[in-house]
């Protein structure tokens, strides 16, 4: 993880110099957009689209045109796209309900009789990655079992803090990195290429499977080295994001016990002590409120890019020249004064049916924008909604004394050093 707090910074800048200004950070230069209305504004496909950010481009070496880092005109994208957004519908959630369930099992025999206070990062970021997984490719890494990561976790990793390292490091240091880092890079990419090949190369001769991975198969839209980023690209964009959503409302509901108190409320009559059925994971409509408010507050993905088609003037008086990025900060566009006059305070209500018709419609962007937001959403959403669910039914989880929130960043946010004693009801 890199220590930086550029985003972070950023956003507490954007009451002084917003709704759009630019910031250098090393080599690279941003314009960032705050306000909701030019947010509202920018969501037009038909007048803007989404620019690949140098920091996605760095990974395109480990997945090429898969979803996330398709350039808008490559053909593999709307393949992709078409193939793919039945298999992440809300119906499509009722069949990974039953491997998200499994995970939750895992989770709650791993933490069973903790005594000291547990490493909530680490225990969510095995969670959504087995889940991914194992709906992705069929595959599991263990990650409950072992006690150091899987080979495949950590070259995943590098791969991530290379790329992002690339794209901040000064300019002064272009050779530092140096040939023995991009070897290594090179080797980690091959690595995790080879293993997902092996996981295709098993499927095709028989069973293909019921997973994303049998589905992309099935279609035969997609050659192999398609199928194989589109599944590097599920791992690199559906791991950490949804890890440290669940982290952060984890915090929440422990930092607001009265908060938390009402969530449980709600996670007793609606399902009460037993395994929590897919219907139910929906009607928990309150927790889903605390969900949405931990993204508002920390969009683990910070923001996305935009660019315009065509030359055009942003809200009347901010020239935006075709092809020129512009950034709109999640975290400062969910304080914009929309908002109200505490953006800081942590109030689920916010997300009260008549509360969400009342605001502009583009005020809250945690999953992206128009026909390239999140493909995953209801994936991580469900399966946000129903880990912190199950953890709801058995424990009181508590910060230990003196914890205080700060969150890293680089490609997500994540809670730094979060812990939590877990007393159980
Ligand atoms: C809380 C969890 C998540 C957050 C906050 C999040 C956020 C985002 C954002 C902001 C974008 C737009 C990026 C851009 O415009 O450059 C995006 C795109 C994407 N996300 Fe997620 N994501 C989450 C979970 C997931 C999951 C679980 C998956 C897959 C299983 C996933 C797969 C993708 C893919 C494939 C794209 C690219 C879609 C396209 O361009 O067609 N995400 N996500």
């Amino acid at each position: 993880m890199l220590s930086t707090s550029f985003m972070q910074e950023s956003t507490r800048l954007a009451r002084e110099l917003g709704p759009v200004y630019k910031r250098e950070f090393f080599n690279l230069e941003f314009t960032f957009v705050t306000g909701a209305d030019l947010v509202a504004e920018l969501s037009d496909d038909r007048r803007f689209e989404k620019h690949v950010l140098p920091a996605l481009e760095v990974i395109r070496p480990m997945i090429g045109d898969g979803l996330l880092t398709a350039y808008n005109h490559e053909p593999n994208w709307r393949a992709a796209h078409d193939l793919l957004m039945p298999a992440f519908s809300q119906t499509a959630m009722r069949g990974y309900h039953p491997l998200m369930l499994a995970v939750c099992g895992q989770l709650h025999d791993h933490w069973a009789g903790a005594d000291a206070a547990v490493d909530v990062t680490a225990a969510m970021a095995k969670v959504t990655l087995e889940i991914i997984g194992r709906a992705g490719f069929g595959y599991s890494f263990g990650s409950f079992e072992r006690t150091t990561a899987h080979p495949f976790v950590t070259a995943l990793k590098d791969v991530l803090n290379h790329g992002q390292r690339l794209v901040t490091r000064p300019p002064i240091a272009g050779g530092f990195l140096g040939k023995r880092a991009g070897e290594r890079n090179d080797a980690d990419i091959a690595y995790l290429k080879g293993v997902v090949d092996e996981v295709i190369a098993q499927r095709t001769g028989g069973d293909r499977g019921a997973d994303l991975l049998g589905l992309m198969l099935d279609a035969d839209t997609l050659d192999p080295a398609a199928i194989r980023n589109q599944v590097l690209t599920f791992l690199a964009a559906g791991h950490e994001t949804t890890s440290a959503a669940m982290s952060f409302t984890l915090y929440y509901l422990a930092a607001h016990p009265e908060i938390a108190a009402r969530a449980r409320t709600e996670v007793d009559t609606v399902i009460g002590s037993a395994e929590p059925e897919f219907e139910q994971v929906a009607k928990l409509r309150y927790l889903r409120r605390v969900v949405d408010e931990s993204l508002r507050l920390w969009p683990t993905a910070p923001g996305y890019s935009r660019v315009a088609k065509q030359d055009t003037v942003l809200g009347g008086c901010y020239p935006m020249p075709a092809g020129e990025p512009f950034f709109v900060l999640a975290p400062a566009l969910h304080r914009d004064p929309v908002w109200g006059d505490d953006p800081e305070a942590f109030d689920p209500d916010r997300f009260l049916p008549e509360r969400n018709r009342s605001r502009p419609a583009h005020a809250y962007k945690p999953f992206g924008t128009g026909i390239r937001a999140c493909i995953g959403r209801q994936f991580a959403l469900h399966q946000i909604v129903l880990v912190v669910a199950t953890v709801l039914q058995r424990y009181e989880p508590e910060l230990p004394a003196g914890y205080e929130l700060r969150a890293s960043e680089g490609l997500t946010f994540n809670p730094i050093g979060l812990r939590m004693h877990l007393t159980p009801r």
